[in-house]
């Protein structure tokens, strides 16, 4: 189940429909300057995001309504919100300018590539993974992110004693995520109880109408 992140040829999202509203357009042409992160080479984010105590990139912030209220919550915190979904995108950068969010920063593409390519070794804080594509069927298990290799790039990434907090409302799917942590001495923790501070998202709220448990993983990064 190797996945080869030099070439990134398996993506670990679904192009959904992307239909981007006036407003979401609006935001994009007109706050991507001051909210967007397009970097070229190595970002050096504690810099950019100063004088945030904390740098911490969300992989897939979807809709972007909660990354907006945990932002909003803790200016100390920076979020580098990574995501695919070109009407998310244009919605956090709709929240960020409204609320003029400092401590946000947005970029438009693989997370994975971010981390590989323009950020450092040691350069966040943490990591938040909130509700993950299940990727439920067998055949498409090698798209789930969260594997050895996302492990490898997270541990190379984030500082030591950082973090890595995932949640996801397909139980078989926080078991596997448990299966590689669990094997892997870098990765401290496991099971905790669902923060109070993190927002319920759209996606976990359609998890819990539909009858699904919530998990959330909480990971302290060894080096
Ligand atoms: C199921 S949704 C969850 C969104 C949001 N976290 C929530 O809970 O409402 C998963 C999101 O992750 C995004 N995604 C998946 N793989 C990604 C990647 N490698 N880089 C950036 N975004 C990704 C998808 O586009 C999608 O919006």
């Amino acid at each position: 189940m190797a996945r080869d992140f030099t070439q990134n040829s398996i993506r670990t999202y679904k192009r959904r429909g992307s239909r981007v509203t006036a407003n979401q357009q609006s935001a994009r042409d007109l706050h991507w300057n001051r909210w967007g992160l397009a970097p070229e080479g190595i970002v050096d984010l504690r810099a950019l995001l100063a004088p945030a105590r904390e740098v911490v990139l969300e992989v897939g912030s979807g809709m972007g309504e909660t990354t907006a209220l945990m932002a909003a919550a803790s200016p100390e915190i920076a979020i580098v919100a990574a995501e695919v979904h070109k009407p998310g995108i244009g919605a956090l950068l709709a929240y960020a300018s409204t609320q003029n969010l400092m401590n946000v920063r947005i970029f438009d593409g693989d997370a994975l590539d971010l981390m590989r390519d323009h950020l450092a070794s040691d350069s966040l804080d943490g990591v938040r993974l909130y509700f993950p594509d299940p990727w439920p069927k067998f055949k498409h298990h090698k798209r789930r992110i969260f594997n050895e290799e996302f492990l490898n790039l997270v541990f190379s990434r984030v500082r030591a004693g950082g973090f890595l907090h995932a949640a996801t409302d397909w139980f078989e799917y926080a078991q596997w995520m448990q299966s590689f942590a669990s094997k892997d001495p870098r990765f401290v923790g496991g099971v905790i109880d669902r923060p109070d501070w993190r927002p319920l998202t759209k996606f976990e709220g359609q998890g819990l109408g539909k009858g699904h448990v919530v998990t959330d993983l909480y990971y302290e990064i060894m080096k």
